[in-house]
């Protein structure tokens, strides 16, 4: 994801910022960009690519002044290109801004208040700092921000300086984290500690709707309609790795804490309550050619597989099209049947993993439609497919897939929608799954609220050397998400069942040392479930249920249980994923292994 780093003091600015951009590149970015102001003058620099990139284009040049702000670029609206990279100016070149983040009504705005403008890049973020230098013209810097704040719907962690008001910063968050850095009368702005930590320790976070006005003599912040709000710094004794980390053990257990709001990320947008569909924007496809599609195939490997056999689910029950997941290393050796009728989406994180990308060089070749369902952006799936969709997860670190699997789900199910609107799904049943998405994300605090106790299950359940996951239906590719999860991190042998396939052959396994981790929850299969469990609970295995809140019965069954919110039962596989990650990951902690990077594991695998 983007990252900001600003300054202002009496250093040079140039360096401290360059300094900041090398910190923050464990966030992901594929361009960068910086500019500084000296007596009233910008100096930029911009490059695709990494820093090295940006270095090298600077050379010797100096870039001069004692206040500026640097970006590291995520593209989300406009290509990976010079132009897009940010800081972006305002139409006088009097204002620059970086800024994370997507603004909705950029289009809107743009028609609204900037008709006659030119703009140089396809990005939201220039249409920002062309408004807020219109508004300047006419009042105060901060003022401006504040107009064009009230004026936005979107996420942003926005950064601005002008030519015209020297030696001061306005930076503004809702959605996407800002730091404030307090040294000896001088100011740091970074989306996360990491590139202020080696300069002070001293630390205000901006909280959504707050935004600050900075200069030399002081930080000042504000709330969004209410004025200034005082805000006590904290004192940071992370080192810059935990900074990272934001304070959690593990990327791994960031990466599950983060899935409340990168959901949100991938539905931003994307959900049409007004025709009760979805859309999405690099489709490519008219709803016309979208109703000629016969057949879907979803290619991926390792944990988008999983994502992919639930959106194989989704998909026949919302759209009714006939659909397939495939794992990539088998379908490129096949010699699978494709026409132009078929669509074929290629779902990786990395957007690099061989097979998968192979596999889709393959459906092109046959004629079918291709499209990537990404979380990089620019990786070569995502470029070679005729079109398709970033999950916008953010940067995923750890080894082992949590965040994106949740994202994959969610794009996918939004997929199903739009298809199931094509064709015979109605406008209420629609709508209810919108309704539905958006109640998740606070849905999915509630379930990480119960880390502690499933990881006392977990050092409970630490001693066991082998484990079954069952699942039925939907929740069977969750059973195997799970059981993968637990394998990957905790060397635990581990293998998944689908709950009505017991007695075909491994009910021969059930033993009081030989746990089961049973996905529970309250939809159609839940009584041909509890049988099956019933079946487990006999030959004397402990039971570990994921249950809906308010099951009380399943407590005569099974030997503990951890509960979940109610929701859809097209929805269940992201709640009920988030419980089994956690389990997992604190099995994996308990028994002190390589989280973030499991043994003889890849994060990007390149090769066959
Ligand atoms: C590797 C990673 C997994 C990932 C799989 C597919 O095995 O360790 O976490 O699920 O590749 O990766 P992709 O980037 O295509 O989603």
């Amino acid at each position: 994801m983007c990252g900001i780093i600003s300054y202002v003091g009496r250093k040079k600015a140039g360096p401290i910022i360059f300094a900041g951009l090398r910190r923050l590149e464990y966030r992901g970015y594929d361009s960068a960009g910086i500019v500084t102001v000296d007596k009233g003058k910008f100096h930029r620099v911009r490059s695709v690519g990494n820093i090295d990139a940006l270095s090298k284009k600077l050379g010797k040049k100096e870039l001069k002044g004692s206040y500026g702000i640097g970006h590291t670029r995520w593209a989300t609206h406009g290509g990976v290109t010079l132009e897009n990279a940010h800081p972006h100016y305002g139409e006088d070149g009097e204002v620059a801004v970086a800024h994370n983040g997507i603004i909705e009504n950029y289009r809107e705005l743009k028609e609204k208040y900037l008709k006659n403008h030119t703009f140089k890049s396809q990005t939201d973020t220039e249409v920002l700092a062309h408004l807020i230098e219109k508004f300047a013209k006419e009042m105060s810097l901060k003022k401006a921000v504040e107009k064009v704040l009230a004026l936005v719907t979107g996420t942003y962690g926005l950064a601005v300086v002008s030519v015209k008001e020297p030696n001061k910063l306005i930076v503004a968050r809702l959605g996407s984290p800002l730091a404030i850095g307090i040294g000896e009368k001088e100011y740091f702005v970074a989306s996360d500690a990491t590139p202020i930590l080696p300069y002070t320790r001293e630390i205000i976070y901006l909280d959504d709707q707050e935004y600050a006005e900075i200069t030399l003599d002081g930080c000042q912040i504000y709330k969004l309609n209410q004025g200034k709000v005082a805000k006590e710094s904290q004192t940071i004794d992370w080192s810059a790795e935990e900074a990272q980390k934001e304070g959690f053990e593990h990327f791994m257990l960031k990466e599950i804490h983060d899935q409340p709001k990168v959901i949100q990320d991938a539905f931003r947008g994307r959900l049409r309550e007004k025709i009760g569909s979805s859309y999405m924007g690099g489709f490519n496809m008219t709803d016309k050619q979208a109703r000629e599609i016969d057949r879907i195939v979803l290619l991926a490997c390792g944990t988008a597989s999983y994502a992919c056999m639930v959106g194989e689910y989704v998909f026949e029950r919302l759209a009714k099209i006939p659909t397939d997941f495939e794992v990539g290393s088998e379908f490129r050796y096949r010699n699978p049947i494709l026409d132009e009728k078929t669509l074929v989406f290629s779902v990786s994180q990395s957007g690099e993993t061989l097979d998968t990308l192979v596999s889709q060089r393959e459906a092109k070749r046959k004629g079918a439609n291709v499209r990537g369902l990404v979380n990089v952006v620019g990786s070569t799936i995502a470029r070679e497919a005729d079109g398709g969709t970033y999950i916008h997860a953010g940067p995923e670190l750890s080894v082992a897939s949590s965040k994106a699997f949740t994202n994959m789900v969610t794009v996918l199910i939004m997929y199903a929608l739009y298809f199931g609107r094509l064709h015979d799904l109605s406008f209420e049943d629609g709508l209810k799954i919108i309704e539905e998405f958006k109640k998740l994300p606070q849905k999915m605090e509630s379930i990480l609220k119960e880390a502690p106790k499933i990881k006392k299950l977990a050092q409970k359940y630490s001693k066991y050397k082998n484990f079954l996951y069952l699942g039925r239906g939907i929740n069977f590719p969750i059973a195997l998400e799970g059981s993968h999860k637990l394998k990957e991190l905790s060397y635990i042998h581990s293998e998944a069942y689908p709950a009505g396939e017991m007695k075909h052959g491994a009910n021969a396994l059930l033993a009081s040392d030989f746990p089961v981790v049973a996905i529970a929850t309250k939809n159609d299969l839940y009584d041909k479930m509890e049988s099956n469990l019933q079946e487990v609970k006999a030959r004397k295995s402990p039971i570990l249920a994921i249950a809906t809140k308010g099951d009380k019965k399943i407590q005569k069954t099974v030997s503990d249980v951890i509960y979940i919110p109610k929701t859809i039962e097209i929805l269940e596989p992201i709640l009920n994923v988030i419980p089994l990650q956690l389990f997992a990951y604190y099995v994996s902690v308990d028994l002190k292994r390589n989280i973030d990077q499991p043994r003889n594991l890849a994060k990007s695998v390149t090769v066959e």
